[in-house]
């Protein structure tokens, strides 16, 4: 048997996928048998390597990618091609990418096409509906079909793919590394560097997804309007996600309000040090939905459907969907009732121990 050292291409574009890789990234380092390159497809620019330098990891190959207000198709087309050449160059043994982005869906079909071994870290995530989240749904099933190994979360995750035929020994449960990446920011003990009015009440807002343009993110804006206009002690804080289509409606609607604060994209650090001083949450996001209720922090989701129902299982989360009059309530009901505060604020975390990397990095070693 050889003994050369295996080589790891890891495949990251946007932010999560940075906070969420880097702690794997980091442990694989460490590794003897591995021989590591990054490649980033910086679908994502300024997002990206803000955490990539937070974590000190500096990407062999930087693809470039972002084009203002990139469509689907176009990212979709530009990444296979780049991503090609990139696997050519470096010939691994195994990709391994973090998600359900465009990037990810590139990387799984590109390492389909040139049969190099996939593993795909948050693996079997689904809501089983292919128009929510669009197109993250789609693009980790079609991730899975091609995965030779799957770094399930949880559970959950796990009986997800074990209902598509996946083999059982094709699934390890690691927990996410979201955890691994906030014990690590955590302990860093992040200031937040925004002045927040100590006497006021924080609710930390974000909101980005495809489905949600349009009439349902204006119904979002309505009910952040109402909520600081009906509550003088609350502020909100919202780090306004720099899509387009986000960027013009949020301004448009919630620019100039007092106790509105819209901020460009926070650093990693900063944003943790966001959620540990909110009083609440109210998102559409993926990765927020994991670490506030690892903080104790109660989560309004504010989507239809949810791929992470196990803190809204575990209380701490309420899907509220973007119906104004829902958000409005549900914020209201955390706002004036502490006994109901206190029950979603008593904190879990379903999705992880904060080892996942570390798993993730034997399984890896063992293949
Ligand atoms: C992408 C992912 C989504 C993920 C989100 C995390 C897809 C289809 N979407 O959505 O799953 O939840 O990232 O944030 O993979 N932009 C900048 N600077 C940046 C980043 C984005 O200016 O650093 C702007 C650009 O105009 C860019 C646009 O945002 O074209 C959209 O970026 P894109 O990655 O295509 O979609 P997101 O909405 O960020
Ligand atoms: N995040 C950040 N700055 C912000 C907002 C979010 O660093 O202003 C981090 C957050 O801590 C989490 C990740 O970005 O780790 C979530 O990314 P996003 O909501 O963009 O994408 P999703 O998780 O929905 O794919």
């Amino acid at each position: 048997m050889s003994s050369r050292r295996k080589r790891v291409l890891c495949v990251v574009g946007t932010r999560p996928e940075a906070v969420k890789l880097a702690p794997v990234i980091l442990t694989l380092r460490q590794r003897r048998w591995c021989d590591l390159t990054v490649v980033a497809t910086a679908q994502h620019r300024e997002m990206l390597d803000q955490p990539l330098g937070l974590f000190g990891i500096e990407p062999d190959c930087d693809l470039d990618l972002m084009r203002e207000n990139q469509g689907l198709v176009d990212f979709t087309a530009r990444a296979l091609s780049a991503l090609d050449r990139a696997f050519a160059e470096a010939s691994p043994d195994f990709v391994l990418a973090q998600g359900d982005t465009t990037t990810v869906l590139a990387a799984a079909m590109t390492a389909f096409y040139r049969r190099i071994v996939f593993c795909h870290v948050e693996a079997g995530l689904r809501t089983n509906n292919l128009q929510q989240p669009f197109p993250e749904e789609f693009n980790r099933t079609v991730t899975s079909m091609v995965t030779r190994l799957h770094f399930a979360p949880t559970e959950r995750s796990k009986a997800n793919l074990l209902r598509e035929a996946v083999p059982a020994d094709r699934i390890l449960v690691t927990g996410n590394t979201v955890i691994d990446a906030l014990h690590w920011m955590a302990a860093r003990r992040p200031v937040l560097p925004i002045p927040i009015d100590p006497d006021k009440r924080l609710i930390l807002a974000t909101v980005h997804r495809r489905e949600n343009f349009g009439a349902p993110l204006a119904r979002v804006t309505a009910a952040i309007r109402d909520l600081v206009e009906r509550n003088p002690l609350v502020q909100v804080l919202l780090p306004v996600h720099p899509n387009p289509n986000v960027t013009e409606r949020v301004f448009h609607d919630l620019g100039g309000l007092d106790r509105v604060r819209l901020v460009p994209p926070l650093d990693y650090q900063s944003f943790i040090a966001a959620l540990m001083r909110s009083h609440f949450v109210l998102t559409d996001s993926g990765g927020v939905q994991e670490e506030a209720p690892a903080l104790g922090k109660p989560v309004l989701v504010m989507r239809a459907v949810t791929e992470r129902p196990e803190a809204i299982e575990a209380g701490v989360a309420r899907l509220v969907g973007t119906d104004t009059e829902t958000i409005l309530a549900e914020s209201q009901r955390l706002l004036d009732d502490p006994g109901w505060y206190r029950h979603m604020a008593r904190g879990a975390s379903p999705y992880g121990d904060g080892h996942a990397a570390e798993r993730i990095a034997d399984a890896i070693a063992a293949l």
